[in-house]
C-alpha cells in the first residue's frame, strides 16, 4: 500500500477526485494526510474523507526557506512514500524538493512542456492553440521542468473561457494522475532514488 500526502492551495477538486479513487479498496495507494500553504477549502476533503490534515501558511513565514523547512516537517511525520502536488500553487524550495525528490509528482492542465508555470489554462486560451492538455511530471528544481510521465491532448472548443477550458482539462488531469499514482504503487513506474 502505497502512502501519500497531498498537498493542495485551493478548492482540491482534482484531490476530491483522487480520495474517491483511494478509497477503493482494490486501489494499491491511500492518502495518508492532505496539506495546504493557506486555509484552503479543499482541506474538507480530507475531512470529509477522515483523513488528517495540515496548513502551513506562506504569508505566516519570514522567507519560503522557512516556509519549506516547516512544511517539510509536517510532510516528513507522515512519512509518505509519495507526495503529489494537486494544485499547489506555490514552488517548493530546493531543499524540500531534494529531501523528498524524486517521489513528488505534479499534475499541470497544460500539454508540457508547453505553457508551464501558474497560468497554463489562461496562457493556452491566450496563445489561440486548438489543443492543450493535461500533465503529470515528476518534480524537480524547476517550474514544471521535471520528467514528464502521462500526458494526454484536451481540445481548445470555439468560445471557450478559461473556466470551461480548466474544466475539460481537469477531469483529464485526475484520470492521468489516479493511472500515475496505481503505477508507482504497482511498481510498473519506477521514479528512480
Ligand atoms: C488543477 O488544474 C491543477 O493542475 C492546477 O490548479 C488546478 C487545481 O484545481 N495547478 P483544484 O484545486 O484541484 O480544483
Amino acid at each position: 500500500m502505497l502512502n501519500v500526502a497531498v498537498l493542495i492551495s485551493g478548492a482540491g477538486s482534482n484531490l476530491r477526485a483522487f480520495l474517491e479513487a483511494a478509497a477503493d479498496a482494490d486501489y494499491p495507494a491511500r492518502v495518508v494526510a492532505v496539506g495546504a500553504d493557506r486555509d484552503a477549502e479543499g482541506l474538507q476533503h480530507a475531512a470529509d474523507f477522515g483523513i488528517p490534515s495540515f496548513s502551513v501558511p506562506f504569508r505566516a513565514f519570514e522567507s519560503r526557506e522557512a516556509w519549506g523547512e516547516e512544511l517539510a516537517a509536517q510532510l516528513r511525520a507522515w512519512n509518505p512514500d509519495l507526495i503529489v502536488l494537486s494544485g499547489l500553487m506555490r514552488l517548493l524550495p530546493e531543499r524540500v524538493v531534494n529531501e523528498f525528490a524524486p517521489r513528488i509528482v505534479n499534475t499541470h492542465p497544460a500539454y508540457l512542456p508547453e505553457f508551464p508555470g501558474a497560468h497554463g489554462v489562461r496562457d493556452a486560451l491566450a496563445a489561440g492553440v486548438t489543443e492543450t492538455g493535461a500533465s503529470v511530471i515528476v518534480v524537480d528544481g524547476g517550474v514544471d521542468t521535471g520528467p514528464i510521465v502521462a500526458q494526454e491532448r484536451v481540445p481548445v472548443e470555439p468560445g471557450d473561457t478559461e473556466a470551461t477550458l480548466h474544466d475539460r482539462i481537469k477531469p483529464v488531469e485526475r484520470r492521468l494522475l489516479i493511472d500515475v499514482v496505481r503505477r508507482i504503487a504497482t511498481g510498473e513506474l519506477e521514479l528512480g532514488q
